[in-house]
């Protein structure tokens, strides 16, 4: 089977307040009638033989309206009982796969443009997989972001994977020209992860499966999921493994993970910003900007923000302090 591994667990912590704990960034609905959990399950679809959706008990009940909505009622659901980042969330996926099973893992929260651009690259990307590899889908880049994977690769192989580099090297990879920015998608087999997994993570993987071993129906268990240690899967497997191989990718993409590439994703669409770069997200009122450049003021009927659009990555303290004040 070719398995769609669909991670919906995170909080968007980056984009408050426009993503909200309640209702986190990859169920609103910004583009169109279709949310992006919903856009990722429709564009998966004909590509791959099953769904596997991994998210929490917070957000199950948006992911099964969803899924409803699309007609989709044959799935494999597992809820995390607590968010232990995309490491642990994966190796759920394969325990649960057979191990010949390829797993197309994507994140529910990119615009990716549907097409032959991005079938080309899933053919690809699965034919690498079925001869053991791991496969990453690179980006071409076109600014130094700190928030990403950078893929140091000539052809198909990966000579280095360097997850969330500081500025200063971020530039530098940028400058060298041999880098790809990690999509943040991946296909492999479960069997060939779990290996990865239990060699260069291999408590983040006796302890998940011990997890594993707990839960009911796919529900994972809050006390035992507090053990597993949460650690995102590009540090964990992508910057050691040895089987890494990657998909120079053509398809138009876009994480929404920052207001910087909203903003970036928006200014293309023609949304307007003033003459020093301003732009205004989420209310019609007229707004004035006196002596800031490149900022946002993003506006939703209980909360405000104004930022900085460079430290855009910082808005995650606003949402993790506010959730240590509640
Ligand atoms: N089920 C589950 N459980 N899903 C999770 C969890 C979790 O604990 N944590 C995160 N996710 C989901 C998020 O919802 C998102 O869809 C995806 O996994 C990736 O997590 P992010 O937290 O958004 O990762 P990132 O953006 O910092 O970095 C990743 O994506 C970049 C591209 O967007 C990395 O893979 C980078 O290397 C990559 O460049
Ligand atoms: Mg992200």
């Amino acid at each position: 089977e070719i398995i769609h591994v669909l991670l919906t667990g995170g909080v968007g912590s980056r984009l408050w307040p426009l993503s909200r704990k309640s209702r986190p960034k990859q169920y609103i609905d910004l583009f169109g009638g279709y949310s992006l959990f919903e856009l990722s399950v429709k564009r998966n679809f004909s590509l791959t033989t099953k769904l596997n959706v991994v998210g929490n008990a917070d957000n199950n009940e948006l992911s099964e309206k969803s899924l409803s909505k699309l007609g989709m009622f044959d799935y494999t659901n597992i809820v995390e009982a607590t968010p232990r980042n995309t490491a642990p969330a994966i190796a759920f996926a394969a325990f649960t796969a057979q191990p010949e099973d390829i797993l197309l893992v994507t994140p529910a929260d990119h615009i990716i443009k549907e097409g032959p651009e991005y079938t080309l690259a899933v053919e690809q990307a699965i034919a690498l997989a079925e001869q053991d590899n791991i496969v990453t889908f690179g980006i071409q880049p076109t600014r130094p972001e700190t928030g990403y994977g950078y893929i140091e690769y000539s052809d198909n192989n990966v000579l280095s994977f360097r997850e969330k580099p500081n500025a200063a090297t971020a530039q530098n990879f940028l400058d060298k020209g041999a880098f790809l920015w990690n999509s943040g998608m991946f296909c492999f087999k479960a069997r060939v992860f779990l290996e990865e997994l239990q060699k260069y993570a291999p408590q983040v993987y006796t302890i998940s499966l011990s997890a594993w071993e707990e839960a009911k129906d796919g529900r994972l268990e809050t006390l035992s999921s507090l053990e597993i240690p949460a650690i995102s899967v590009d540090y964990a497997v992508m910057e050691k493994s040895a089987k890494m191989k990657v998909v120079p990718s053509a398809f138009e993409w876009s994480d929404m993970g920052s207001f910087e590439a909203i903003y970036n994703y928006l200014r293309e669409l023609g949304h307007p910003v003033d003459l020093e770069g301003n732009m205004v997200i989420g209310c019609e009122k007229f707004t004035a900007f006196v002596g800031m450049k490149n900022s946002i003021f993003v506006c939703t009927d209980d909360a405000n923000l104004v930022l900085q659009k460079e430290v855009s990555q910082d808005v995650k303290h606003i949402y993790q302090k506010l959730e240590h004040e509640q």
